[in-house]
């Protein structure tokens, strides 16, 4: 496959974890970057001592001003031809109370959706363009530990499925791709050693920026999650609840 060297590229989410990590690599290869995140303190870290890296302070639970923002930094950066939308929070819901579930929400799907249309938008107009939003294998089924999480990142894939349907008329010109990671070592894990497989955040990135590279439509991070998500989606309902459903507390 053809390999896809973007010039302008924007990371929303860069302050932290794999939204970071992306943004460190494109700047390693000499794009034109913009960082976006609420941490300015964070964002000017990654941009310090490189001329070519522009940055937001944007909050993605305020969808409209956050576009704006967004828009703006486009500005700066002289265009956009790739954007990585890597912004997210994810926490379990044991209790299951509907204060914890909002921000994720808020985030992961109301902020998340607006971010998306407004990107697309842009590529269509501008007649070329890519979008990489990184869901989640969590959004193959539903978990008993995290409903809203789950949810979120089942919205986002079934979301990127149904645009990139709207991409696969454009001739190649327009391309969206989702990328569904399994468990990474980044701040949004917060008790790693309940997981399995956590992937070291570095090889993640790597697969990451080497699938957008590839314009792959899904890619599962890594290749043995890509191998067990077939098995996740036929298991029986009732073997999920035993795995995942701890009876005292749920
Ligand atoms: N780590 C994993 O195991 C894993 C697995 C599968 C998928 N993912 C997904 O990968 C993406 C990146 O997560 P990560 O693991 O890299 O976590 P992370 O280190 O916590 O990074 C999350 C990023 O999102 C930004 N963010 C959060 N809320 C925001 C808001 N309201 N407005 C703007 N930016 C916001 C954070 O920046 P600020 O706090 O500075 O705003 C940060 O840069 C998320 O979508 C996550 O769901 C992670």
């Amino acid at each position: 496959m053809k390999k896809y060297t973007p010039k302008r590229v924007l990371v929303v989410g860069a302050t932290s974890g794999l939204g970071r990590g992306i943004a460190e690599t494109y700047i390693s290869r000499g794009c034109v970057v913009g960082v976006a995140a609420r941490r300015q303190q964070l964002l000017a870290e990654v941009a310090a001592g490189h001329p070519d890296v522009y940055t937001a302070v944007c909050d993605v639970t305020q969808p409209e001003a956050c576009v704006e923002q967004l828009k703006a930094l486009v500005m700066q950066m002289g265009g956009m031809d790739l954007l990585v939308l890597s912004s997210g929070v994810g926490n379990q819901n044991v209790v299951l109370s509907y204060e914890a579930e909002r921000p994720m929400i808020e985030t992961n799907v109301v902020g998340w959706t607006a971010i998306v249309d407004w990107a697309y938008t842009y590529f269509k107009e501008q007649g070329f363009g890519h979008l990489a939003a990184i869901s989640s294998i969590a959004g193959v089924r539903g978990l008993a530990p995290a409903p809203a999480y789950s949810a979120s990142k089942a919205f986002q894939s079934h979301y990127l499925e149904a645009i990139r349907q709207r991409a696969m008329r454009t001739g190649g010109r327009l391309c969206v791709t989702d990328i569904r990671p399994g468990f990474v070592l980044t701040p949004l894990l917060a008790n790693p050693k309940q997981f399995f497989w956590v992937l070291k955040p570095e090889k993640a990135v790597r697969s990451i920026v080497r699938a957008i590279d590839r314009r792959k439509g899904v890619a599962t991070i890594t290749m043995r999650w890509a191998m067990l998500v077939p098995i996740m989606r036929i298991l029986p309902n009732w073997l999920m609840a035993l795995v995942l459903v701890k009876k005292d507390k749920m």
